[in-house]
């Protein structure tokens, strides 16, 4: 356990939004007047006993309510960088989902202007690199998608690229296709949520529609061979969340997660936290569990930190700095 902590890790797979702790919501609803609808920082993390991604999602998005300023931005930014320093992240690359605050009248500027100075201040302060990849919810339509991406283009220099996130069921990544190739065509790379919940014929459209450079999650792969070997050929990144998979219910026990079955089968798997405040664990802890459950060897483990950066969007010369 001595090695995780050690090792030096990346994290491409966290949404900003998930790691608002109860006591920071708390916090922020005070200072922003606003009520929320549990009576104590306990009885909120009580509520956090999700069935599906749909249970989670309808609390995360009210929990968002409280983000008001910059400032909360900032602070919850900064929260997250400073828990990373604890586990030896040195890179993240970071979603936010600006249609969730934009939707209920804060600016745009203020969502980025708050993480991004966070970002600045992390990579001064703690040594810690950071991009920024813009989610377009999936349930909201492909107009409200044209929309935001719209608003994205005055901050290239901010944004390195978009994702696909929120309600995968019903929503698969075809409803993308447009605003992807003109996102693609804008200079921004392009990530997707698939096969968290949807089966594999989401992953491969978002692998021939959208022509994604990594895949958020995956794990729903396995169902579909000609799919793990396509992904395997073609050294795909999957963005593998275990934590956030046990308490979504897309495992029941994490002795069953075929995060080491995807890894010796040759994917170029990693380890992230996606939302560790609503799942109860950040990356260090992600990493201890499936090392416990999953009885990985040191060489495993090494291996996931190393594909962290191989699959990151960090320029060769930055990436050779951790291998
Ligand atoms: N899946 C889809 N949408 C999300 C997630 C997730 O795991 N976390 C935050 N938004
Ligand atoms: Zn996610």
């Amino acid at each position: 356990m001595q090695l995780i902590q050690s090792l030096p890790k990346a994290e491409l797979h966290l949404h900003i939004e998930g790691t608002l702790e109860p006591e920071l919501m708390f916090a922020l609803a005070q200072r922003n007047g606003v009520t929320l609808p549990y009576p104590s920082v306990e009885a909120l993390r009580a509520a956090y006993d999700f069935d599906d991604l749909q249970s989670f999602l309808d609390l995360y998005y009210q929990g968002a309510d409280v983000l008001r300023t910059e400032q909360d931005f900032y602070d919850l930014t900064w929260a997250y960088l400073q828990r990373c320093v604890e586990d030896n992240v040195v890179h993240v690359e970071i979603f936010f989902d600006p249609q969730t605050h934009t939707d209920r009248g804060i600016a745009f500027d203020t969502v980025v202007s708050g993480i991004h100075r966070a970002l600045a201040d992390g990579q001064q302060q703690l040594g810690i690199s950071g991009y920024l990849i813009l989610c377009f919810l999936r349930h909201l339509s492909e107009e409200s998608a044209f929309a935001t991406l719209a608003e994205a283009m005055a901050y290239r220099d901010k944004i390195i690229g978009i994702g696909l996130d929120s309600s995968e069921l019903g929503h698969p990544p075809s409803k993308f296709e447009r605003v992807f190739a003109e996102a693609r065509s804008a200079g921004f790379k392009v990530v997707a949520h698939a096969g968290e919940e949807g089966p594999p014929e989401y992953i491969w459209e978002a692998l021939d529609k959208l022509k994604v450079a990594r895949i958020d999650h995956g794990v729903r792969c396995q169902e579909d061979m000609a799919l793990v070997d396509e992904l395997e050929q073609r050294q795909v990144p999957l963005t593998v969340c275990p934590l956030s998979n046990l308490k979504l219910k897309v495992v029941d026990d994490l002795a069953e997660h075929n995060l080491r079955w995807l890894l010796e089968r040759g994917l170029l798997v990693t380890i992230n936290a996606d939302d560790p405040a609503y799942f109860g664990g950040y990356l260090g802890d992600n990493y201890r569990a499936c090392a416990e459950a999953l009885a990985l060897t040191d060489e495993q483990l090494r291996q996931l930190a190393a594909n962290g950066f191989k699959a990151s969007f960090l320029p060769e010369s930055e990436k050779a700095r951790w291998l």
